[in-house]
């Protein structure tokens, strides 16, 4: 039985990939629809993005919402820097000719939420969480019923990557992610911890573009731009991919490994705002809210998207 999920993304090429990587493997995933939040570019464009990119899997039956438009309290602060003036630059795509479904994101989160058994929907967040975050306030009957919450988001021992302290997706909005980590759902969160382990070398890079098809040479083209700014300023042999982590962990979770810890996120101090404050070594009687996944198998990691990838047009 497949996996049913919803997709919450700010397309952003790492984020194509995740996508990708759950449109490709139907038999274990069910992809109930995707829903678009601002981040790393403004709503409208990165609801534009996941259109293409569900086009470009083809997949076209899979709907796609958009969701908010700004944080729950903030100013959006975007990542053209990383992503490009489209936050998806890289590949040529076309225009969509695939619509946008009328309902807000958040509405079709909670009445997914509520029309499915409860514990069957998992939420997969690949940006700023504020859609979850809205939906949980609106309707505070959909948390127990969330069969697990998926995110890439948030640092510990790897520090920030968008200030000293904080990771991009947490820092945007960290009411909602205050609002997310206290709803008691299951949360396994995939932090810069383990996304820094998964670097899209060269080699690995140039093996998705060997693959042969539309889509390894647009997830080619797509790490080869988003790679350039990350390559600079860590100087590593290749860019962290963060969102597949999320796909890949449904997937295969023993690529991975952690553990169960608190989880608090900082919202007032305005020099750590946003940051995950993890208590890995269980040095308070916090709760353990979440799932804290540290390391990861970069080879198999890359393997498995490899030959997903291999599966689409
Ligand atoms: O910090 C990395 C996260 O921020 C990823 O989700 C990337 O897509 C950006 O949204
Ligand atoms: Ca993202």
């Amino acid at each position: 039985m497949a996996r049913k999920i919803i997709i919450d993304t700010d397309p952003g090429q790492d984020d194509a990939v995740a996508i990708l990587l759950a449109l490709a493997s139907p038999e274990e995933i069910h992809v109930l629809g995707i829903v678009a939040v601002a981040g790393n570019v403004g709503l409208a464009q990165n609801a534009k993005n996941a259109l293409k990119v569900v086009e470009l899997s083809g997949r076209t039956e899979v709907p796609v919402y958009a969701g908010c438009p700004r944080p729950l309290m903030r100013k959006l602060v975007t990542a053209e820097h990383v992503h490009g003036q489209t936050g998806l630059d890289g590949p040529d795509l076309p225009e969509p000719a695939k619509k946008l479904e009328t309902p807000h994101g958040v509405d079709f989160i909670i009445e997914t939420l509520m029309r499915e058994p409860e514990n069957t929907v998992t939420l997969c967040a690949l940006g700023p969480l504020t859609n979850l975050g809205m939906a949980l306030a609106k309707e505070p009957r959909i948390a127990p019923r969330i069969q697990e919450i998926v995110l890439m988001g948030g640092a510990y021992f790897e520090v920030g990557n968008i200030t000293p302290a904080a990771e991009f997706n947490i820092y945007v909005d960290p009411e909602a992610a205050a609002t997310v980590f206290a709803c008691a759902a299951p949360i396994a969160m995939m932090p810069l911890d383990v996304t820094h382990r998964m670097l899209a070398t060269p080699a690995r890079v140039a093996a998705f573009r060997a693959i042969g098809n539309r889509t390894g040479a647009a997830v080619a083209d797509m790490l080869g731009f988003s790679e350039r700014f990350d390559l600079e300023k860590y100087g590593w042999q290749g860019a962290p991919l963060h969102d597949p982590c999320v796909t890949a962990y449904l997937l295969a979770p023993e690529i991975f490994s952690g553990r169960k810890c608190n989880v608090e996120i900082e919202t007032n101090s305005e020099l750590t705002r946003g940051m995950t404050v993890a208590d890995y070594w269980h040095v308070t009687d916090r709760p353990h809210n979440a799932t804290f996944i540290r390391e990861g198998n970069s080879d198999a990691f890359y393997a498995l998207l490899t030959e997903r990838l291999a599966r689409l047009p």
